[in-house]
C-alpha cells in the first residue's frame, strides 16, 4: 500500500528490473548481468585516496568540482575539442547524476526528450521524475543499433527540447560513426533541442573509434564517468562537459542535489587522471578478446543471433525461440545464469537479451553452455512471426 503523500511523480517510475534479476538470482549464479568492470583501481589512485586521508580532506568543495580535477579533465578532453577549459567542466557524484542534473536544468513539463530505444534504464525515468516526456527512437540491428538521422527528424515536434544519445551504447555496444554525430548535431541546431551525450564508455571501443559530441557544445551536454574506465563505480565521479553557460546553471541546481561532489575521491582522481589511457589499454584488449569468445559462442547456440559489438561490454543477441524476453530470461536464470531481459531496455528490446562481457572467459564459456542447454528444445519461431513480436526483424 503507497502512503496517500508520496508524490505522482515516484508513483510514476518503477524500480529498475535490472536490479529485480539480481534479487531473484540463486546466489551461486554465472554472472553475465553485471555493468560494471571486473577490474580495480590503479595503484596511483588507490594511493591517491590514501593521502587524500592523510591530508585530512574531510571539508566540502566547490560545486563544479576541485579546480585541479576540472583543469586535468580539460587538458585530457582539449585533444578531441580544441577550445575546452576547465569552465566547461562540473564535477559529478557519477553519470547517474550526471544526467539528472542534466535534466532538472534543461527541461520543463513541457518538454519533450527523446531517448534510445533499447536504451540504458535511466533515462525515461529521469524524464518522468522532472515531469517531462519520454519520446524513444527506435535503434535497428542491422544498423548495428545507431540513431536513423531522417527518423529522429520525424518525431520532433514543438515540444521537443532534448535528445538522449549514448554511443558506446548499453545494452546494444553500439558505436555511432562521425558522420552520423554531425547529422544530430546539425538537427539540434537546426531544431532548437540540446543532446544530452552519455559517453561514460568512450574508453572501451575495439572497432572504429569514439565520435564525440564534445566539438558541439552549442548544442550539447556531454556526460561522462571514471566508474567505468578506472574501475571504481562504487566511488561515484563523473562529469559534464557544457557551454560554459550552461555549466553555471548545472551547478546551481547540482548544489541542491549534492552540495559538492566527494572532496577525497576527487582529489585522488586528479592524480590518476593521466593513466587513464595506460590503465585501459591492457584492459581493452581483454575486454576485446572476451568479446570475440562472447559472440563467436552466442552465434552457436540455436537461434541466437549475435552481431559484433563495436564497444562497451554487452552483447545483445536477438533469439528465435518462443518466448518473452522476461520469460526466457527467467528460465536461464534458474539455470544459474544471470543475463538481462531485452525489455528492461525498451519495448525494442524485447527478442533479445543482454549478456556482459566484464566476466571471466570461464564464466563466459560455462554460463553459455548453460544457455545453451536451456534454449535446446524449446519451440522456435518463423523468421515472420519473430518479426511480429517486436515490429522489427529479429
Ligand atoms: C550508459 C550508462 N550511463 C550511465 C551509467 C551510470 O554510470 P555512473 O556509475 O557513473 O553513475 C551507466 C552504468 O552502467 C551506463 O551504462
Amino acid at each position: 500500500m503507497i502512503p496517500i503523500m508520496v508524490s505522482r511523480r515516484a508513483t510514476s517510475v518503477q524500480y529498475s528490473a535490472i536490479r529485480e534479476v539480481f534479487d531473484r538470482a540463486p546466489k551461486d549464479a554465472l554472472n553475465m548481468g553485471i555493468g560494471e568492470p571486473d577490474f580495480g583501481p590503479p595503484e596511483s589512485l588507490r594511493r591517491g585516496l590514501q593521502e587524500a586521508i592523510r591530508r585530512g580532506l574531510y571539508r566540502y568543495g566547490p560545486t563544479k568540482g576541485l579546480p585541479e580535477l576540472r583543469q586535468g579533465i580539460a587538458d585530457m578532453l582539449r585533444s578531441r575539442a580544441p577550445g575546452i577549459t576547465a569552465d566547461n567542466i562540473m564535477v559529478t557524484c557519477g553519470a547517474t547524476q550526471g544526467v539528472m542534473t542534466s535534466f532538472q536544468a534543461l527541461f520543463d513539463p513541457s518538454s519533450e526528450v527523446l531517448v534510445p530505444d533499447p536504451g540504458f534504464v535511466l533515462y525515461p525515468p529521469d524524464a518522468l521524475l522532472v515531469d517531462a516526456e519520454p519520446v524513444p527512437y527506435y535503434l535497428w540491428e542491422e544498423d548495428g543499433f545507431e540513431p536513423r538521422p531522417d527518423q529522429v527528424q520525424n518525431l520532433l515536434s514543438p515540444r521537443t527540447d532534448g535528445m538522449v544519445v549514448n554511443s558506446p551504447g548499453n545494452p546494444t555496444g553500439g558505436v555511432i560513426s562521425k558522420g552520423t554525430v554531425k547529422a544530430l548535431a546539425e538537427l539540434a541546431e537546426d531544431h532548437g533541442f540540446i543532446i544530452i551525450s552519455d559517453e561514460v564508455y568512450d574508453n572501451f571501443v575495439y572497432e572504429g573509434e569514439h565520435a564525440s559530441f564534445l566539438p558541439y557544445l552549442e548544442n550539447s551536454v556531454v556526460v561522462n564517468s571514471f566508474s567505468k574506465c578506472l574501475g571504481i563505480p562504487g566511488w561515484r565521479i563523473g562529469y559534464l562537459v557544457a557551454d560554459t553557460g550552461i555549466i553555471d546553471q548545472l551547478a546551481k541546481v547540482s548544489y541542491y542535489g549534492i552540495a559538492c561532489p566527494s572532496t577525497p575521491i576527487q582529489y585522488a582522481v586528479a592524480i590518476a587522471l593521466e593513466e587513464i589511457e595506460d590503465h585501459m589499454r591492457d584492459h581493452r584488449r581483454e575486454y576485446d578478446r572476451r568479446r570475440r569468445l562472447m559472440v563467436e559462442t552466442l552465434n552457436t547456440i540455436p537461434g541466437f543471433r549475435c552481431a559484433p559489438p563495436k564497444g562497451a561490454f554487452y552483447c545483445f543477441p536477438s533469439y528465435d525461440q518462443d518466448a518473452s524476453c522476461l520469460e526466457l530470461a527467467n528460465r536461464i536464470i534458474s539455470a544459474g545464469v544471470i543475463c538481462i531481459p531485452g525489455c528492461a531496455f525498451g519495448d525494442a528490446g524485447d527478442g533479445h537479451l543482454r549478456f556482459s562481457y566484464a566476466a571471466s572467459p570461464e564464466v563466459i564459456s560455462n554460463g553459455l553452455e548453460r544457455v545453451r542447454s536451456v534454449v535446446e528444445g524449446m519451440p522456435r519461431l518463423s523468421s515472420a512471426a519473430c518479426g511480429l513480436r517486436k515490429g522489427k526483424p529479429c
